[in-house]
């Protein structure tokens, strides 16, 4: 059984598709859920089905390495940023390297970076004149949306679009592909990328 532990900032409906799509697996288990946000709705997602969470201090996640005796006691193996805003700190990169996966709303390397979350991605997008925008899947390393790239899938923007509506064009993507690309890597790339023990 792979356990994974979804980290997540804000209302988590990626996190909430990730946990429902393996919910009936016998091969992958959400074992753990972070935030970083104690009014996270993703909290409440998790506590409501018996996943543990876990509430993250700014201070110990970049001055200490306590998150990694946690990940260690629920056996976790892949690590999945789902609308997580902080930076992966070095030591994590170092401990998980090719085992964070995280998800960006627009076709990276366009419109990444530090800033470029939420909204703001959308706004740029349309500011560019862009005619279409998509997501992206990709490795996490230690700088913004900089990882190898695993998966892209795009939609077309509408001379209309606000940030709203592509924000919701973009969204379906990522809750159909994501928890897909996540069971794909599992499968296919995870095993080579475990540590020795
Ligand atoms: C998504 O657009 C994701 O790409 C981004 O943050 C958003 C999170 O949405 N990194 P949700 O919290 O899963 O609804």
């Amino acid at each position: 059984m792979t356990h994974i532990a979804i980290f997540a900032s804000g209302t988590g409906t990626n996190a909430r598709k990730i946990i429902e799509y393996f919910e009936s697996s016998s091969e992958v288990k959400v074992a753990l859920v972070v935030s970083n946000r104690k009014n996270a709705l993703v909290l409440d997602a998790a506590a409501e089905r018996g996943i543990p969470t876990i509430l993250l201090e700014r201070k110990s996640f970049y001055h200490s390495e306590t998150i990694l005796t946690e990940l260690q006691t629920y056996s976790i193996s892949l690590i999945i940023l789902a609308g997580f805003l902080w930076l992966i700190p070095p030591y994590l990169v170092r401990a998980f390297t090719d085992r964070i996966i995280n998800i960006h709303p627009a076709l990276l390397p366009k419109f990444g970076g530090k800033g470029m979350y939420g909204h703001h991605v959308h706004e740029a997008v349309l500011d560019a004149g862009e005619k279409e925008s998509g997501i992206t899947i990709h490795l996490v390393d230690e700088i913004y949306d900089n990882g190898s790239t695993l998966f892209q899938a795009k939609c077309p923007v509408e001379v209309n679009d606000t940030p709203e509506t592509l924000a919701k064009r973009v969204l379906k993507l990522e809750h159909y592909y994501f928890p897909r690309i996540i069971d794909e890597y599992i499968r296919e790339t995870l095993p080579s990328r475990l540590p020795k023990t």
